[in-house]
């Protein structure tokens, strides 16, 4: 074992503004492992965040609130924590932004910038709303795209079209808080001189702190060339005042990472026995790992070490970058119904099984993972029910039955018990590399390997044989001892089950060290349930909770993303068979297909329908077919839907087509034979 490390480790601060959704759990399970794991092995690491409590979105959403954005700041940090502390996320301080701690700090940084000319002040022009009275950013400006005229697109970029521009070229723009015609107007900012570190951020990002995928999407943004960093802004803002102004304020991203410094000086008040400097001083030789999102790579691997370096602290040893969390294979979506809270998941389904299901995905590559609900239901059930726990289940109940609750006093397969033993090191370097998915491979091997064993020997059959009570004694013995090794290494991603495993075994706390040794001569408790299976319906209720809330009246969220769809109806188990009989379903041949300017999903159909009727339906299937492979074609159609009127023509009905959207869609065809104007029964 490596001598005693002493390791600061960090995630990134959630905003203020909106409770957490499970896309956040990604990264704080990620590094509340790696923690775990750290302190198991008996290194000295500490675990700091807070919520990043500054910026425009705040204080709009206050104001939208009637809160002042203190108070909102306070509520949702009081909401994170409880999320957090309930997904048994350990931090040894969860601090904000907005505090005395970060302000001086923030100003430090600045000072010793601006003393060395890395800072310049200039007058830029931007869109302001006149009504509001204040600048606007690019997510709060709306208009028509300068390429395609679409409507009410985004300040940067066409959803229609995937063009991109700037604000200033959008044509009718308006302001999403007013609706005013923004106006330009000018005014003077303040600049952080990035280009002055381009040196220092080349070697930097080359000398092992970064991944490999990470180094590659820096040096795109080398070669653009590194340019001056906006970091003040005019009031309205929630932020801290730029010393010397009184209506500029500092750039809620360049106060956000300096909260990492402000939440571990917070702890030393706590702990006299931490010494600020050891850490963030220049030459410090504490181990520095910042854990982040993969959006938010920009300000940690290239500002944020420049700004550090320049201003004499250290910079980070290493920065770990997740990808993000998508939910059968989609981006998490408020109108799908798939912007799962937190809280939601947690009224619902037990915190572990997201931890084990998360480590059995993460590798160290900057993938994004996925959320296939079947697919998490099973792996629970499967491996770590079936699997692990069951080995306790099946060996426990033995010992406290026939033995008194005694383990064996030998160990009665020491062979085995090494290659236990043994797979630790490799499994401690999975963990430690941030490979969590090899680890939980690995330890699943082991399971099956324990589970195989326990098979071999059949206890169940022994024990009705008097003479052969010796053997049960020993395989059962056996059992529970490759059961714990197995809780030990689990124990970072499973830290409530191990504390019932440690109480149920009565031993103390489990470290690493102590798969060496089996547990023997040794009197365990009584043994109770440890974790149940999932039943789907627990899934099912989560996901209608998920889309009753976001319904517009209960959300209170105020992210970019689209305003909900209206409530739908009541869901109701069957319909009658009349009320399928309304329904037209016929088949129809595809005479014609072509795209449709000005829509990115859609295809214009003519089709026809039998007795020489023809309908022109716009079907949104553009994502996965070309028009000429879908000519000639037999498909399924609603014929008696309501014709609807869209910004390109009349649409006669419906094609039918299965599939959770994209690439991965497919039209329902009847078996060859069947002809337009068939009725579908
Ligand atoms: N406040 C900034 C970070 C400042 S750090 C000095 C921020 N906040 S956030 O709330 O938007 O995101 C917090 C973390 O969650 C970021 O690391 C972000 O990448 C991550 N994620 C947010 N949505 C996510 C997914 N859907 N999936 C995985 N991670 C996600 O960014
Ligand atoms: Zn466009």
């Amino acid at each position: 074992m490596p001598s005693k490390r002493k390791i600061l480790a960090t995630q990134a601060l959630p905003y203020a503004n909106g409770t957490p959704h499970l896309g956040h759990m990604v990264g704080m399970i990620q590094t509340d492992i790696w923690v775990r794991l750290q302190k198991m092995r008996g290194h000295d690491c500490l675990f700091v965040c807070g919520s990043d409590s500054h910026g425009t979105p705040i204080m709009i959403q206050a104001e939208k609130m009637g809160l002042t954005p203190e108070t909102l700041i306070e509520q949702i940090r009081h909401e994170q924590e409880k999320d957090f502390a309930d997904f048994y996320i350990e931090f040894d301080n969860y601090h904000t932004t907005h505090s005395p701690e970060n302000q001086e700090l923030v100003g430090v940084i600045f000072k010793r910038h601006r003393d060395q000319d890395n800072i310049c002040k200039r007058t830029i022009t931007q869109l302001f709303d006149p009504v509001k009275n204040m600048f606007l950013p690019d997510r709060y400006i709306k208009g028509e795209c300068p390429h395609c005229s679409a409507k009410d697109q985004y300040g940067d970029n066409c959803e229609v079209c995937g063009g991109t521009y700037s604000p200033t070229d959008l044509k009718n723009p308006y302001s999403t808080l007013s609706g005013a015609k923004p106006i330009e107007k000018q005014s003077e900012h303040y600049f952080f001189k990035l280009q002055n570190y381009e040196g220092f951020l080349k070697e930097w990002t080359r000398h092992g702190h970064l991944q490999e995928q990470v180094t590659n999407k820096l040096d795109e943004w080398f070669k653009e060339g590194l340019k001056e960093w906006d970091i003040s802004r005019d009031k309205p803002y929630f932020g801290f005042l730029i010393p010397g102004e009184q209506d500029k304020y500092f750039y809620v991203w360049l106060d956000a990472p300096v909260g990492y410094i402000a939440s571990f000086k917070k702890l030393c008040e706590r702990r006299p026995d931490l010494n600020f400097n050891e850490y963030w001083g220049k030459d410090s030789s504490v181990e520095l790992i910042h854990f982040i999102g993969k959006d938010i790579i920009y300000f940690h691997a290239l500002f944020w070490p420049a700004i550090l370096h320049g201003a004499h602290f250290r910079t980070p040893t290493q920065i770990i970058v997740n990808g993000f969390l998508t939910i059968d294979g989609q981006k998490m979506s408020k109108s799908r119904g798939t912007f799962i809270k937190a809280r939601t998941y947690l009224n619902h389904l037990q915190p572990e099984y997201l931890r084990y299901y998360f480590a059995a995905k993460l590798s160290d590559r900057i993938e994004d993972l996925d959320i296939h609900f079947d697919d998490f239901t099973n792996r629970i059930n499967a491996d770590l029910v079936g699997k692990f726990i069951n080995i306790a289940s099946r060996c426990a109940s033995f010992i406290n039955k026939h033995f008194d609750s005694q383990l064996t006093a030998e160990c009665p397969e020491p062979d085995l018990y090494q290659t236990f033993a043994q797979a630790g090191d490799d499994i401690a370097e999975k963990w430690e590399s941030m490979n969590f998915s090899q680890a939980i491979r690995q330890i699943m091997a082991l399971a099956d390997r324990a589970n195989q064993y326990i098979d071999e020997k059949k206890p169940w059959a022994m024990i009705k044989d008097p003479e052969q009570r010796p053997q049960v004694h020993a395989v059962c013995s056996m059992g529970m001892n490759l059961f714990r090794v197995l809780m030990i290494y689990l124990k970072p991603v499973l830290p409530h089950t191990a504390k019932q495993v440690e109480t149920f075994l009565k031993v103390p706390p489990l470290q690493w060290n102590d798969k060496d040794k089996p547990l023997l001569n040794h009197t365990i408790g009584e043994f109770q349930p440890l974790m149940s299976r999932i039943d789907p319906k627990q899934i099912e209720a989560m996901k209608m909770a998920t889309k009753e809330e976001m319904q517009p009246a209960a959300s209170n969220n105020n992210n970019a993303e689209k305003i909900a769809p209206p409530a739908p109806e009541a869901k109701k188990e069957f319909i009658s068979i009349d009320d399928f009989a309304k329904v037209d379903l016929r088949v129809a041949k595809i005479l014609e297909a072509a795209a449709v300017e000005g829509a990115d999903k859609l295809l214009r159909l003519i089709v026809d329908i039998g007795s020489d009727e023809k309908r022109q339906i716009f079907a949104g299937i553009k994502s996965a077919y070309q028009p000429e492979e879908l000519i000639g074609r037999h498909v399924v159609i609603v014929a008696n839907l309501e014709p609807r009127k869209m910004r390109f023509g009349v649409s006669e009905g419906m094609v039918l087509a299965a599939g959770p959207g994209g690439k991965d869609l497919w039209v329902i065809s009847p078996d060859p034979g069947a002809e337009a104007g068939s009725k579908v029964k």
